[in-house]
């Protein structure tokens, strides 16, 4: 018996020698150490030997049992790190070759100045309104001084829908709604949207266009106020602006208005470009969005979000805004 075991132990050492993959391997082990394997063999002729041989034998086939395990195991990590340290070779990552590209995005010209006049008001207290694009003739017009056949409705002549409903030609109907759904709380509204005229479509004109319309209505609230909000707009657009000049104006739903130039500086030559159209929100305009003007007075502004952007960044023709020219986007981005 003692002969058998240490011919098994040869023999199972030539076999493990030639094991070259994980397959051979598992076969050894089926045949030397499984349940029904050669050393399960052995164990079981045991109990046929003598009785006083029976000790050291089973002493011997113990160790030998662990040597082999112990010996199957080895082999097993040394293939597993072998087939490791190969992927690892065949898979080399060169790291300092160059990384793929990917473009960056960005935000739109236009988007990102309504965000920066955005930003400024929601600091001094403001909230952002929004309206629908197609309006009805009621909050487009007529609540804002505007009635059927009133001669200013040429100045902004729009899409029709319907007979009452249309394409808003600007966000002042914002104004209109915020006063009926607020009457008579106070309000600092800033509403930001696109609007829609039947311009000529030229260099500096779109039939849809974007405005930023803000509307103040407290008690107390004087021309002083609205020309203190006039600047900070100014500047939060034009970082340079050193202050702003006022003209008289007209428009249907404010009285008095205004026209409102910013004054700028540069290379020592002062230019004033006009840039936003404002007033006091007129009694009538008042009274119609629920408003006593004996008690409450306000103040709105309206301004072209892209013409404030072509002045920002020197862009001559308005169409660039809406091609999605990659070129276009990266010259803003100052790339
Ligand atoms: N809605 C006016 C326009 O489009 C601009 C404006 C808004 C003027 C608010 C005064 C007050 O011409």
């Amino acid at each position: 018996m003692v002969d058998q075991i240490t011919n098994l132990i040869k023999i199972f050492q030539q076999d493990l020698a030639a094991c070259s993959d994980s397959t051979s391997l598992e076969n050894l082990r089926i045949k030397y150490l499984a349940k029904s394997g050669e050393l399960a063999k052995l164990m079981e002729d045991l109990k046929n030997l003598p009785a006083e041989e029976k000790p050291s034998v089973g002493k011997l086939l113990n160790t030998t049992k662990n040597d082999l395990e112990a010996a199957y195991s080895q082999k097993k990590l040394e293939m597993t790190t072998m087939v490791f340290q190969k992927a690892l070779e065949d898979n080399k990552l060169d790291v300092t070759l160059p990384a793929h590209y990917f473009p960056q995005g960005s935000i739109h010209p236009l988007n990102r100045v309504i965000q920066e006049v955005e930003d400024a008001f929601i600091a001094l207290g403001f909230r952002v309104a929004d309206g629908p694009e197609v309006e009805s003739d009621l909050y487009n017009f007529e609540l804002l001084g505007l009635p059927k056949g009133h001669p200013a409705r040429s100045m902004q002549d729009t899409f029709y829908i319907t007979e009452n409903t249309l394409l808003r030609s600007q966000t002042s109907p914002v104004q209109a709604r915020t006063m009926q759904a607020q009457a008579p709380k106070n309000i600092r509204i800033i509403c930001p949207g696109k609007t829609y005229r039947r311009d000529n479509d030229d260099a500096t004109h779109s039939h849809q266009f974007m405005q930023i319309e803000g509307l103040v209505i407290e008690k107390g609230i004087t021309f002083a106020h609205l020309l203190y909000y006039l600047e900070i707009i100014a500047k939060k657009i034009f970082p340079h602006a050193q202050g702003v000049r006022l003209r008289p104006s007209y428009f249907p739903f404010t009285e008095p208005s205004v026209e409102v130039d910013v004054k700028i500086t540069k290379n020592g030559q002062t230019k004033y470009i006009e840039v936003l159209g404002a007033g006091m929100v007129s009694p009538e305009v008042l009274r119609k969005g629920g408003y006593n003007p004996k008690r409450f007075s306000g103040f709105a502004f309206g301004v072209g979000v892209e013409r404030i952007t072509m002045l920002k960044y020197s862009i001559d023709n308005i169409k660039n805004f809406y091609q999605n020219d990659l070129r276009f986007l990266r010259m803003i981005r100052g790339e």
